[in-house]
């Protein structure tokens, strides 16, 4: 069955097999994002962990580029995208260095760098070697911003990723982010395409697409829901209701003014849960490797 659907939709995960039963129950997946937290869940992976087997860094490397191998034919035009590694004091040059590595993997891949000084420098490169990006751990207007400002003159779309459920978690409305990065996009010349992640509910899913992003990368769990409730798309007069799981209101996230033009280095890109994102990200790593 084929919806007409403007967001491309993206399966959140580690899994192939995952990827080919989504396949199957929608009629199509238009791409993928995996990160290091979803290859360390891959079976194959857990199995080897779970059995006392911990991978070397080559053996590690081998999997993941297995992984997106065998998931890259599997999806559509949105690609595959590959997270490199990176912790607190991984330096741009580290990042690149993956990168281009990574950017060899598969034809449709999409590199993801998290959105701090060293990930943006890194991005920055990036997309002048052609190397298409993912900016992930996106939590503020100010980070997309910078993500703009850093890859203008890219030649393919940039994605931005905002994690909406992250936020949440800590009772911020993360659909807000959205909201305000696109508000603020609207200024720009579309060159940096917004990628609705952390989704962890069906409310996620139809609040990113009635925003209209250009892309939502979503659970195989989500997926099965909407696809058992026949693939629904928001109606016009969709509201969103910023609640938690109990029903508790979310605190709003205000837009703010930024001036799209400015230097990359100008806005301020810290965020506390891009750093929790990070060493989570690696304790995930890590916890699949031997050095
Ligand atoms: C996607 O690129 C992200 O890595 C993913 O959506 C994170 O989701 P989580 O917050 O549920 O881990």
């Amino acid at each position: 069955m084929a919806i007409k659907i403007a967001t491309k939709i993206l399966v959140d995960g580690g899994d192939p097999e995952e990827t080919v039963r989504v396949k199957k129950l929608l009629g199509f997946v238009d791409g993928q994002t995996t990160n290091p937290s979803l290859v360390a869940k891959n079976p194959e992976v857990h199995h080897l962990v779970a059995s006392g087997h911990r991978l070397s860094l080559s053996e590690e490397a081998r999997e993941y580029k297995n992984i997106v191998q065998t998931i890259s034919p599997l999806v559509g035009t949105a690609g595959v995208s590959i997270e490199v590694f990176a912790n607190l004091d991984t330096t741009a040059e580290q990042m690149l260095e993956q990168g281009r590595e990574m950017f060899t993997w598969i034809p449709n891949a999409y590199i993801k760098y998290p959105c701090t000084r060293e990930g943006l420098r890194a991005a920055q490169v990036s997309v002048r070697e052609g190397i298409r990006v993912n900016m992930t751990l996106c939590f503020s207007q100010e980070q997309a911003a910078a993500v703009y400002a850093a890859t203008k003159g890219a030649r393919e779309p940039v994605y931005v990723s905002p994690f909406i459920g992250r936020l949440d978690d800590r009772g911020e409305n993360g659909m807000d982010v959205i909201k305000n990065i696109k508000a603020m996009y609207r200024a720009g010349d579309g060159h940096v395409h917004v990628l609705a992640a952390s989704i962890l509910h069906l409310d996620h899913l139809f609040g990113a697409l009635a925003l209209g992003v250009e892309l939502a990368t979503v659970p195989a769990k989500v997926l099965e829901q909407w696809a058992g409730k026949g693939m629904p798309l928001p109606a016009k007069d969709f509201v969103y209701s910023a609640v938690d799981a109990k029903g508790k209101t979310l605190k709003p996230i205000s837009p703010k003014e930024l001036d799209l033009t400015q230097p990359w280095e100008r806005f301020d890109v810290e965020h506390d849960l891009t750093t929790q994102g990070i060493r989570k990200f690696v304790a995930d790593y890590e916890s699949t490797v031997q050095h």
